[in-house]
């Protein structure tokens, strides 16, 4: 817009345009340097550019936290800053009159969040949703969080509520470096990524004092358990075994120091996080007793030697494959650890059996190499996804308030942002979708934030109108057709479908939605979805199997033969399980699928926060590096329209981006005043200058309104046609004048034409000075030429003059004596 508004304004030459370009910049932007504006929405006009200029200059000047309206953006300073987030700190937050007057922080949020519930206006509680892309820094910020609510809202009373205070504050704390031992694990873009979401609920009492906490959590990766990619690791915890184990330990658990195991790979690296004693002392203090935690690490340690255990081709279909040589000792001692009896175990990896027929037959049927694998791993990830949920409840358990003792909470939510690779599959699908929920939630909470500040200016709402992504939404999963329920029915009727059938099911199905793409160059199976933060290209192959996240019934049967105490609790002998591990093609019950839990989980999730008055933290990630001070525009531009704060400028957009104050309004566009021969100069002169004594708040505001309104009675003068500015509104609110770009362009296209008319005059004059006294110049030379020529020529005249006297008398003297000479000769 800018360059469009010069573009027109100013002439070709280069410089000038750079210089009208920071002449409008500075207008816009106001005095204060861009590094010192501390709310993205007040950079003006509101454009991607001029956000990111303006987070950039902070993060140059090691600022990292930026307000943009009602959200917070926080980028990560890859730099410890021990004295950001110091308890002086916490607690100058705390204290302040007005926190929100000091620099933003997310101590700002914590507080703001805090004096809400306070304040007992509905909706009480509060929650605040910290976002952004893998390692841009969730965890950090709700850990902070979580230390900042255990300093302000502990209990300052009496010795013993301190004691039980501090307590449940600690053991809340302690629950972060187990749940992250258990669901973080190094990856490319973090070296402590957490493979889940979580929403924690720090629950208050009537004096906002913390009286305990509930961890919900999502779609834990279990996959990595069995498959990692290279050059990332398995979870943080079967390293911390590995490598914190004592000689006794090792011993029991089979972990001798330097042991290779397959799912653990890159164990030369290593990370802060690779802290056993942390995560023990951690676990104590959350009640799991040392036999407890011996039991767990050992089951881990059981899994790791079932991942060395590998099969051969058996050759004969017949036959169940054969244990690699190597692998034998590895399942013994798995199955030891797991306390499984060995021989089931290995039939069990080898051996599916099937039912069938109206009496339930069982057939046995040896499995492929590949089966055996998948089902190995599925062992794997099983057993971890319920020792991962069952420590959840420990930790629940352990930091849940009585019912009673509760009465308010604020809730934190560490959410995936999200996900476009170059492979996308069920995981990204339900990462984004998970995106798509909160985004709605996000602008529908930006468009009433929005319209407050219209209301306050009062200014007419209805000027602004915006789609959300409900489209998107419908799409993935609308009623009756949608995404969802397509890949929901392929595990429903359990039909063998493959990719391609897929996608032409999903594209035929689903024709009619604008948000649905397909890349007809792409040879692989696929569709695109058009979310808000771009078009993502989701695989078919495999969605539907991951869908249904098929756990043979063996395995299941299998694991409740352990004598492990660990592992009966983790698989009792429940008949209702049976019904919902063994989806026959005939059954009519809704199949459980990843889908259709995840769908449930989420729902919960945003009644939860439609309960609550929401707060947002962004965090951005300046670069992929993890690098101190390196800013890197085109990453941080795609994270910005990933975690919807792009949508938010359109959003502005569609209203008014551009607010000036009244006066810097007047003090610009004044002069358009004489493009109106009508509008009577001023009587009351320029707005006084601030200092002077006769001034006065009422009689400035008065001043500059008539000038305000003479100015904008020159608009439909300016534009081209009259359509032109009924399409460029500007409003006049009662202590800004809000205007949308095409205004902005036809003011600055108004002030350029009375500029140039200026230009014109000042050239005119110039011009006209110049030419007489060039005149003077040239009469007053041909003056003293013409003296010169006469002076000169006098002097010639006066020259000859003397000659011709010299040579008369020379001539007359020769003649005398020319005489005498002949008289004497006679
Ligand atoms: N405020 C901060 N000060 C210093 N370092 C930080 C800060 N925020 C993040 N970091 C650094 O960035 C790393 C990544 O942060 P974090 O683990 O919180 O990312 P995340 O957004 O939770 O990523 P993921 O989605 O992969 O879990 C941290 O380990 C830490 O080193
Ligand atoms: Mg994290």
């Amino acid at each position: 817009m800018l360059q469009q508004v010069n573009g027109q304004s100013s002439g070709s030459d280069a410089h000038g345009r750079e210089s009208l370009r920071e002449d409008l910049q500075a207008f816009l932007g106001g005095e204060a340097p861009l590094h010192q504006l501390d709310d993205l929405t007040k950079v003006n006009p509101v454009t991607l550019e001029t956000v990111l200029r303006c987070l950039q200059a902070r993060y140059t000047a090691d600022t990292f936290y930026t307000r943009a309206g009602c959200t917070l953006v926080a980028l990560n300073p890859f730099k410890p800053i021990p004295q950001l987030y110091s308890p002086e700190v916490m607690q100058e937050y705390h204290t302040a009159p007005q926190p929100q007057k000091l620099k933003p922080h997310i101590f700002t949020v914590g507080e703001q969040t805090y004096r809400n519930v306070k304040s007992l206006i509905e909706p009480v509680n509060q929650s605040i949703v910290v976002s952004g892309e893998s390692g841009a820094g969730k965890t950090w910020t709700s850990r902070c969080l979580m230390k900042f609510y255990a300093v302000v809202a502990a209990s300052p009373t009496s010795w013993e509520s301190h004691k039980i205070a501090e307590r449940i504050e600690q053991r809340i704390l302690n629950s972060n470096p187990v749940m992250e031992a258990f669901g973080n694990a190094c990856t490319l873009r973090n070296n402590n990524s957490s493979r889940f979401g979580k929403f924690i609920q720090l629950q208050l009492n009537r004096a906002q004092q913390m009286t305990g906490a509930a961890v919900q959590t999502y779609l834990l990766e279990k996959t990595r358990v069995a498959c990692q990619a290279s050059s990332e690791r398995n979870f943080h915890i079967f390293y911390q075994i590995c490598k914190g184990a004592s000689a006794d330990e090792r011993l029991q658990w089979h972990l001798a120091e330097g042991a290779a195991f397959s799912w653990l790979p890159n164990p030369e690296r290593t990370l802060e996080e690779d802290c056993f004693e942390v995560t023990r002392e951690a676990m104590l203090h959350l009640g799991i007793d040392a036999p407890t935690q011996n039991n767990i690490f050992q089951a881990l340690a059981g899994l790791l030697h079932l991942g060395n255990t590998r099969f051969a081709d058996s050759g004969n279909e017949a036959q169940p494959c054969p244990l690699m040589d190597d692998a034998k000792c590895s399942v013994r001692t798995a199955a030891s650890l797991l306390r499984l009896p060995e021989d089931p175990l290995l039939e069990t990896l080898r051996i599916r059996t099937i039912r069938a027929g109206r009496r339930q037959q069982v057939f046995r049927k040896p499995c492929s190499r590949a089966e055996c694998d998948t089902r190995r791993d599925c062992l794997a990830k099983l057993v971890y996804a319920r020792l991962f949920d069952w420590l959840v409840s420990v930790i629940n358990s352990s930091i849940c308030a009585d019912p009673d003792s509760w009465t308010t909470f604020i809730g934190l939510l560490d959410v995936y942002g999200f996900e476009s690779f170059p492979t996308n599959s069920l995981e990204q699908l339900c990462i984004n979708y998970a995106n798509e929920k909160l985004q709605q939630h996000f602008v529908a909470h930006y468009l009433r934030a929005q319209q407050e500040e219209y209301t306050a200016e009062g200014l007419e709402w209805s000027t602004v109108s915006y789609q959300d992504n409900q489209t998107c939404l419908d799409l993935i999963e609308g009623s009756p057709v949608s995404i969802c329920s397509l890949i929901n029915e392929e595990c429903r009727l359990n039909r063998p479908s493959s990719a391609a059938q897929l996608q032409t099911r999903i594209e035929s199905a689903l024709a009619g939605s604008p948000c649905l793409g397909h890349n007809k160059l792409s040879r692989e199976p696929s569709f695109i979805v058009v979310h808000y933060a771009g078009s993502v290209r989701y695989h078919t192959a495999g969605l539907v199997e991951k869908n249904k996240d098929p756990i043979p019934p063996e395995l299941t049967r299998l694991l409740q033969q352990s004598q492990d105490p660990l592992l009966k609790v983790l698989f009792p002998a429940d008949p209702e399980e049976k019904s919902q591990e063994e989806p026959s093609g005939q059954s009519r019950a809704p199949v459980l699928t990843v889908v259709s839990k995840f769908k449930a989980s989420l729902e919960q999730l945003l009644q939860v926060l439609h309960s609550t008055t929401p707060h947002y933290i962004r965090c951005i990630k300046p670069n992929s590096q993890g690098r101190a001070q390196m800013f890197h525009q085109e990453e941080v531009l795609s994270q910005l329209e990933a975690c919807g704060l792009v949508e938010t400028i359109h959003i502005s957009a569609a209203g008014f981006p551009i607010r000036v104050s009244h006066r810097n309004f007047v003090e610009r566009y004044e002069l358009l005043r004489r493009l109106c021969p009508g509008a009577a100069p001023s009587p009351h002169g320029p707005p006084p200058d601030e200092g002077r004594s006769e001034w006065s708040p009422g009689s400035e505001q008065a001043t500059l309104q008539a000038l305000l309104q003479d100015i904008l009675h020159t608009l439909p003068a300016l534009a081209r046609a009259p359509a032109e500015a009924t399409l460029a509104p500007v409003h006049c609110g009662r202590t800004k004048v809000f205007m949308t770009d095409s205004a902005l362009e036809l003011l600055e296209r108004g002030r350029a034409q009375v500029l140039e008319q200026c230009a014109r005059c000042i050239q005119g004059g110039w011009r006209r000075h110049r030419g007489r006294k060039k005149e003077r110049q040239r009469r007053a030379a041909v003056l003293i030429q013409a003296a010169v020529r006469s002076w000169l020529t006098r002097k010639h005249i006066q020259r000859l003059h003397a000659a011709a006297t010299v040579i008369k008398r020379a001539w007359q003297e020769w003649r005398v004596s020319t005489d005498l000479r002949s008289q004497g000769g006679q």
